[in-house]
């Protein structure tokens, strides 16, 4: 008689959308481990298989309808494995995901994580699928720590949700509420990443993170102090922040303290201030401008970019011009442009008709992008000869003779490594600071030397002179 095979216990998770559906997976991961299951980067070895999906636009609706189409052979061939659908998609369609003729057991939505490997192991018992959609007005995930480092980075969510309905935005109805994380948790998690992983550099995460606020006061700024007080993290990042409540004491935190970085995400969305009205976003041109020129004063060297939607209901020509003429006078580093795509549930859905062309929403979007580009390549020519703190992330892409970090203005830099270095040397190099004066640039990146006798290794030493000799121990 056979045995019957003995269970194994593969996962395999996809993440699609923000850095908040990234740090979600890395929760996801931390519970199936906790549970014996082990991480596989090959889907066909998976007992489970889970997208973490995004909702924003329908283009990433569409991905994952074709990820799901693909996976049809994989479940025909293992009729045992489960098919998970999680995070902004997930909320968003609920049960129709299951009548649409795609390999879905189970879909699940960004506050039901905890119930997750339960249901997966009811799913694999013979219980059949499940759908669980309730948004939670008090879910942090706090006590989890999710397996989400990269290098010496890693990502730290301190709020979930968001309140503010931007007329476009699908957000507020996959995520559900604001809500803000315990101040001692994100503390502790930092600890931990620094002390157990090497992290360096810690992002937080929130839809609207200068709305965070304990009940006790703490606000953004305040729990930024904290984590610099109470922690040695050599940088803290943040996105996003929302331009109409940007308080002049978190500016000025920014531009005194070295180790919180002057690298600010600021969305613009429109460059008129009709549009922005309409998109509800409670701003006029002429604040966002003052703004800018507010954090230039304060930080003249920070970097700045930035998010905008083409082609919103009733956009017109002049007012597209608008958003134009705001990004050459605000000069941002990058931005992320995006054609509108109407989202359900949302205000603009309701109240306005798509009414912008696809050619003038394309031919727009392109017109934004070309002036994007050539302004932002400027900005990197004017950054030739002068010299930056780079934090040391890894190789760089084409070649490990070279390694890449980027500056506190968040932009990418590539150096040489120094003379004869090892992946051990990078590994002892990885997350520590050095001086890097930049000498050409691409569109995107800066190249540049370092100077590493400004620099020195985790464990205290320098890199060898010459690495064909062994290292002393
Ligand atoms: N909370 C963040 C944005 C999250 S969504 C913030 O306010 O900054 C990321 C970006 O996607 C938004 O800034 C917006 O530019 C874009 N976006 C959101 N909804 C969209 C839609 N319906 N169509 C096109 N772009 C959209
Ligand atoms: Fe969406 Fe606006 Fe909230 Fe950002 S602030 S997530 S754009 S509703
Ligand atoms: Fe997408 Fe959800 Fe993030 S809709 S952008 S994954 S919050």
């Amino acid at each position: 008689m056979n045995e019957a095979p003995e269970k194994t216990n593969r996962l395999f998770v996809e993440t699609y959308g923000c850095q908040m559906n990234e740090y979600d997976s890395g929760i996801v991961r931390r519970l199936f481990g906790d549970r014996g299951y082990s991480v596989v980067v090959d889907e066909k070895e998976a007992d489970v298989i889970l997208l973490n999906t995004c909702a924003v636009r329908e283009k990433a609706h569409e991905r994952v309808y074709g990820r799901l189409q693909s996976l049809n052979h994989l479940k025909r061939k293992n009729p045992g494995l489960v098919i998970g659908v999680l995070g902004c998609m997930a909320q968003n369609l609920g049960e129709d995901l299951h009548g649409m003729g795609l390999p879905v057991d189970l879909v699940l939505g960004p506050d039901n994580y905890r119930d997750l490997p339960e249901l997966v192991e009811g799913i694999r018992t013979g219980n059949g699928g499940a759908t669980l959609a309730r948004l939670s007005s008090s879910e942090t995930y706090e006590e989890i720590e999710p397996e989400v480092v990269s290098g010496c980075l890693a990502f730290v969510t301190i709020m979930r949700g968001c309140d503010n309905f931007c007329s476009f935005c699908v957000v507020p109805f996959t995520r559900g509420r604001e809500r803000s994380r315990n101040p001692d948790s994100i503390v502790q998690e930092i600890q931990n990443l620094i002390q157990n992983r090497n992290v360096a550099e810690v992002t937080l995460l929130g839809q609207n993170v200068n709305s965070y606020k304990m009940d006790d006061g703490l606000d953004f700024a305040g729990l930024v102090r904290r984590i610099l007080n109470e922690t040695d993290i050599k940088r803290i990042r943040f996105t996003s922040p929302h331009p109409h409540d940007f308080p002049l004491h978190l500016l000025e935190l920014m531009a005194s303290e070295p180790r919180f970085c002057n690298h600010i995400h600021l969305p613009l969305q429109a460059g008129s201030s009709e549009v922005l009205n309409r998109m509800n976003r409670d701003y006029s041109k002429e604040t966002f401008l003052n703004l800018v020129k507010q954090i230039r004063t304060l930080m003249p060297d920070v970097g700045l970019t930035t998010d905008i939607i083409v082609g919103f209901p009733g956009e017109t020509e002049e007012q597209f011009q608008e958003t134009l003429e705001l990004v050459r006078a605000c000069e941002f580093d990058m931005a992320y442009m995006f054609k509108y795509s109407e989202r359900e549930h949302t205000l603009a859905r309701k109240k306005y008709a798509d009414d912008v062309s696809e050619d003038d929403k394309l031919d727009r979007l392109g017109r934004l992008i070309s002036l994007q580009t050539t302004l932002g390549a400027e900005k990197n020519k004017r950054e030739v000869g002068r010299s930056h703190k780079v934090l040391v992330e890894g190789t760089s892409k084409r070649s490990s003779s070279d390694w890449m970090g980027r500056t506190d203005s968040g932009k990418v830099v590539v150096f040489s490594a120094p003379e004869g270095a090892s992946l051990t040397d990078l590994d002892a190099y990885r997350g520590t600071l050095v001086d890097v004066e930049i000498e050409s640039c691409t569109q995107a990146t800066l190249k540049g030397k370092a100077d590493w006798s400004s620099a020195s290794s985790r464990t205290g030493g320098k890199v060898r002179d010459n690495a064909s000799e062994p290292a002393a121990v």
